[in-house]
């Protein structure tokens, strides 16, 4: 089976591709070829018991997408995107990603011939507005930025082409996914992730929200088994809405910096400066982080045991030493 990911140079397309690397095998079947996709060319994953073609491609340009999509894939893990903050900055550039590049890499995944399982990560930003403060499953998406609603966009696009047989969709809207390794990025969550990761690689970072902030999250190892799971399950258990709130927990700032604390000693949290950003908040404070996901953990989706945990697992897996 061929497998495409979007993305493929991405933290999420990254971390994916060892772990089907790892696997060898996907919904039953044995891997033949992993194709990876970014704006540059992304890292193949070193070893994969299968061979892997990795290519820079811009999604918004379907003339580009064409010699990738000459030969049919089974199944394609749609990530590229521009993160909230950039695509909040630009709109034209959120538009033109966010938006085209999924109809783009939709229409390609549709004119295949081949009904491909198609696994599109959608976000919680997808969520605001006159929605509840907690969300349930079900509910009239009202996102509040431009990334949430081209997120949104992409969610109805995935529907519609299922119900027509064109692919097989599946859209998980994600938390946050903290701890993000690597650099700050441009996701007006990125704080969600460097006030843990810089401060236990040695360095300082900045929360611009209080300690009672609350963030819906989800560790990347947990994400990463979820996007599979999604591959995996049949399609048909989505029901008519293929597009679902993925598990996560809600845990104030205070309290996973508590638990940093708990695993990696004091001298993370005293790394951590308190300067207020509107406009970081005025982002941030439009997402919901409250969500009851039944839906995803009655189909077998998990969620985090503790934030700890995801402490544990960023030392294990990501933590670099800057000093
Ligand atoms: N990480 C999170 O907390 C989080 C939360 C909710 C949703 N998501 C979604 O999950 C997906 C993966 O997130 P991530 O954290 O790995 O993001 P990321 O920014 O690390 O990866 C996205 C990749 O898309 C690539 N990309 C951007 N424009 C492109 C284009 N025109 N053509 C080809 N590639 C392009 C980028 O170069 C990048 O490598 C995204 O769709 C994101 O919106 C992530």
């Amino acid at each position: 089976m061929r497998v495409l990911i979007t993305g493929g140079g991405g933290f999420l397309g990254q971390k994916l591709a060892r772990r089907l690397a790892a696997d060898g095998h996907l919904r039953g079947g044995a891997i033949s070829e992993l194709v990876l996709i970014d704006l540059a060319t992304p890292a193949a994953p070193a070893p994969a018991p299968f061979p892997v073609t990795a290519t820079a491609c811009d999604i918004s340009d379907a003339a580009a997408l064409a010699p990738v999509f000459a030969r049919p894939f089974a199944v394609i893990f749609h990530l590229a995107a521009v993160v909230s903050g950039a695509a909040e900055a630009d709109f034209d550039l959120g538009l033109r990603v966010n938006l085209f590049g999924t109809l783009n890499i939709l229409q390609a995944a549709r004119h295949g011939g081949t009904c491909p399982v198609v696994v599109y990560a959608s976000s919680v930003a997808a969520h605001g507005g006159e929605e509840p403060l907690t969300i349930t499953d079900g509910l009239e998406l009202n996102p509040q930025t431009s990334y949430g609603s081209q997120k949104v966009i992409g969610e109805l696009l995935l529907n519609d082409m299922s119900r027509r047989g064109f692919l097989d969709g599946r859209g998980l809207r994600l938390p946050t996914v903290s701890i993000r390794p690597g650099r700050a990025n441009a996701a007006a969550s990125s704080f969600m992730s460097s006030i843990f990761r810089d401060t236990m690689q040695g360095g300082s970072a900045n929360c611009p929200v209080g300690r009672d902030y609350e963030i819906w999250h989800s560790a990347p190892r947990t994400v990463i088994a979820n996007l599979i799971h999604a591959a995996t399950l049949d399609g048909a258990a989505f029901g008519p809405n293929r597009c679902l709130n993925l598990p996560g927990r809600t845990d104030t700032v205070g309290a996973m910096i508590a638990a940093m604390t708990l695993v990696a000693g004091p001298e993370p949290a005293s790394r951590i400066t308190w300067n207020h950003d509107p406009v970081i908040e005025a982002i941030v404070m439009g997402w919901r982080n409250r969500v009851v996901p039944n839906k995803a953990l009655a189909l077998g989706f998990r969620a985090d045991a503790s934030f700890a945990d995801s402490v544990r697992w960023f030392l294990e897996d990501d933590i670099e030493k800057v000093r």
